[in-house]
Order: structure tokens, then sequence, then C-alpha cells
């Protein structure tokens, strides 16, 4: 697996370190707040599991399972919701944590499916990616790992086609397999 891999951006220990970080603002702002954390399956798996377990607050977790790719390297501009029902979240402040911010369309779907649908006290965003890039939809995230360039990476959550997930680094995919 590693040798499709062009380059590494971010080793484990990097990103340990940043998430340390992260999860220290996450639990300041929400102290004292009925927090529900919602993961957005499968690429945020990884990056969930390591910051909740930093954050010492009576938190709730639930998770959504979306798709906007199939299979490709770029959206296909639709957002498919998996699950028949929301999670319960009415009357809580919820932090979406997700993988990578990329064209936006995702987070922007969840977040106005759950203040038009499940109403939340408040919907932040939490991502271990950014790309800087000029996106279909304007999309802040009030939580972001490291800003990387608009290239496609692989690891620690993040797939090509379902494989290179379970990489324990976040890397550049060699362009000659995509
Ligand atoms: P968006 O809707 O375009 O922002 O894309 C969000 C989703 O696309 C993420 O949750 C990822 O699953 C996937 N994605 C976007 N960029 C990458 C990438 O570089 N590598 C792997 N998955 C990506
Ligand atoms: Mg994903």
């Amino acid at each position: 697996m590693d040798e499709d891999i062009e380059r590494i951006l971010f080793h484990t220990a990097t990103i340990q370190a940043r998430i340390d970080e992260i999860a220290a603002r996450i639990t300041e702002d929400y102290r004292d707040k009925e927090l529900t954390v919602v993961a957005v399956l499968t690429g945020a798996l990884m990056f969930t599991a390591d910051l909740l377990r930093r954050i010492p607050l009576p938190l709730k977790v639930d998770f959504i399972s979306v798709a906007s790719y199939h299979g490709a390297t770029e959206t296909s501009g639709e957002v498919k919701f998996d699950q028949l029902s929301l999670p319960d979240i009415e009357g809580r402040h919820v932090l979406v944590v997700d993988d990578i911010l990329d064209s936006g369309l995702t987070l922007d779907a969840i977040t106005r499916r759950f203040y038009n649908e499940c109403r939340p006290l408040s919907v932040g965003i939490c991502v271990l990616l950014s790309k800087r890039k000029v996106r279909s939809k304007q999309i802040a995230a009030e939580y972001v790992g490291f800003e990387i360039e608009d290239e496609f990476v692989v690891g620690y959550g993040l797939d090509y086609q379902e494989r290179y997930r379970n990489l324990p680094f976040v890397g550049v995919l060699k362009q000659s397999l995509i």
C-alpha cells in the first residue's frame, strides 16, 4: 500500500499533536453545553475516535452516512443520505466531524438538513483537512486540522475507491493510480 503513495503530507505524530490542540479548543468552547458529536462515515472514523478520547466532556456521539463521490476523485454534485432517520439532536449543540472539506457540498447538505429538520441549538463543523480552493458552497469549518492544496489525498480514514483508509498517515496518491 505504501508504494502507492507519492508523498506523505502528515505523519501520525503530526496528526496526533494537532488533534491535541483542536480537542483542547473544543473542550473549552463546549464546556457547560449539551454537546452531540456527529461523525460523518466512513472517512471521519479515525479522526473522530482520536478526537473524542481527548474531549473530557459528557458528550453524546452519533453517526451519519452520506455519499457524494461514487468512486471518483471529484464530487458527483449530489449528496445521498444513507439512513432513514436523522440523529436525535433537538435542543443540543452539534459538532459535525468529517475527514475533509473539499467542495463543501457534503457539509452544506448536512448542516442544512440538521437545521431544517432536527431543531439543534447550533451546528459547528470540525474537519481534519481543508482544501485551499474556491468552493461551490460557501461553508467554513470552526475547527480545521490542516489546510492542504487542492490534490487528492488518502489515509487516516480517507479513501480512494474504499482503499487506503487504514494508512496511519495522510499522503498524496500517485497520479498514475487515479
Ligand atoms: P465535498 O462534499 O466535496 O466537500 O467532499 C466531502 C467528501 O469527499 C469527504 O468527506 C471525503 O469523503 C471526500 N473527499 C474529498 N476530497 C477527498 C480527497 O482528497 N481524498 C479522499 N476523499 C476526499
Ligand atoms: Mg467521506
